[in-house]
């Protein structure tokens, strides 16, 4: 039997590390052998979340023992900040926070307002989109795991850019369930400030925005690329929905909306025909169709009225956005099957 990778969570105790923790449970290469969590530290964490009882295990304020990988789901900054000694001691590890996921430490600190930690590891991080980098993240010892809007919209996009189909300008609409804020208070979060009503934020610039622009240029031709994006909170718990739209260049699909449609699905279809994660639907899909699940969904399809590329995404922002998409990662560093664990299906209803 071969032995299993002892394995640590820095910050279990928020959303995404919390996730982690129950989707390492059924892994079957990986022992998870120790939880951090601050306000939390000393108490078992089945008493915190009694989901996780039957990981028997204790938060503790530092990773006690030994552990072979480390996944950060730390704030910004904490998490570079804490992952450092780790990195030195030549371990591997996946950050969910934001700290890697930006290439140039300038643009980190207009967007994320605080001085990168370890500005000499930018270069050498790779950006954790399984399905578009598998061959850096293979052979990286730091995996920057995308944000969650960012993984809908590029994976929605890729095939459109990278085939040439579209005009680099670019709108995302995206909706998010209240957990993407994380379990941190806030008067925003409050049940009675977000049920029955949905808002747009982040106007001024959202911090993903950087992001989705930095991975999309690096597909379009040329890497010219404009992006508005404009993310919404919606008043569920879990799931993003994002409508990406962008004008179609004339000629490049078949005339006709059927052969157009059938002909983009194709492209969409051939684009992802490897990849466990990814399924090409042909019906506009639901946040609820990945709940639970490491599915990103996605619909393509094309208004002729107007001559633009509709494509619809579905994913759940703690797994495929967050804690799934990191053990994916996990999986291609350290040779286990990209599926290993993560093949649970989504809750319905
Ligand atoms: N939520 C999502 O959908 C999502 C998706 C993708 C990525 N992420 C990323 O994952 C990371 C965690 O997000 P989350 O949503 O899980 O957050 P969260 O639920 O709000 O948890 C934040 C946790 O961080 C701890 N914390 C705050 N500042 C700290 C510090 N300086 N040092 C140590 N612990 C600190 C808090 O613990 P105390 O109780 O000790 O204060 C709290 O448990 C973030 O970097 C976020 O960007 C989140």
């Amino acid at each position: 039997v071969a032995k299993k990778v002892r394995v640590g969570i820095l910050n279990v105790t928020g959303y995404a590390g919390l996730e982690l923790a129950r989707l390492l449970y059924q892994h079957p290469h990986v022992e998870l052998a120790a939880v951090t969590g601050r306000s939390e530290a000393g108490k078992p964490l089945g008493e915190v979340f009694p989901t996780l009882d039957d990981l028997g295990l204790t938060i503790t304020a530092e990773v006690q023992g030994k552990v072979d990988f480390i996944f950060s789901a730390l704030p910004h900054k904490a998490s570079a900040e804490a992952l450092l000694p780790f990195l030195r001691q030549g371990l591997r590890a996946v950050d969910i926070s934001a700290d890697f996921r930006l290439r140039d430490a300038a643009e980190y600190k207009q967007w994320y307002q605080v001085v990168h930690p370890a500005p000499e590891l930018l270069k050498e991080a790779a950006y954790g989109l399984t399905e578009l980098n598998k061959d850096a993240i293979c052979g990286a010892q730091v995996i920057a795991n995308p944000g969650c809007y960012p993984t809908s919209a590029i994976l929605a996009l890729a095939p459109a850019l990278k085939e040439g189909l579209v005009e680099p300008d670019i709108i995302v609409d995206s909706k998010s369930g209240v957990s993407g804020a994380g379990r941190g208070l806030s008067l925003g979060a409050h049940f009675s400030e977000v049920n029955e009503t949905v808002s747009a934020y982040g106007l001024e610039g959202h911090r993903h925005l950087p992001e989705i622009t930095q991975e999309l240029r690096r597909l379009a031709p040329g890497g010219k690329l404009r992006v508005t994006f404009v993310p919404h909170l919606i008043p569920m718990t879990r799931g993003i929905l994002s409508t990406c739209y962008a004008p179609l260049v004339e000629s490049r699909l078949g005339s006709g909306l059927a052969s157009a449609q059938s002909e983009l699905a194709a492209v969409y279809r051939d684009f992802y025909r490897d990849q466990p994660f990814v399924r090409v639907v042909s019906a506009p899909p639901q946040t609820k169709h990945t709940n639970g699940s490491n599915y990103c969904v996605i619909y393509p399809t094309v208004d002729p009225r107007s001559g633009r590329l509709v494509v619809i995404s579905c994913l759940d922002n703690l797994v495929k956005g967050a804690a799934g998409q990191a053990i994916q990662n996990m999986n291609v560093m350290l040779g286990f099957e990209e599926t290993a664990g993560l093949l649970g299906l989504g809750l319905w209803p």
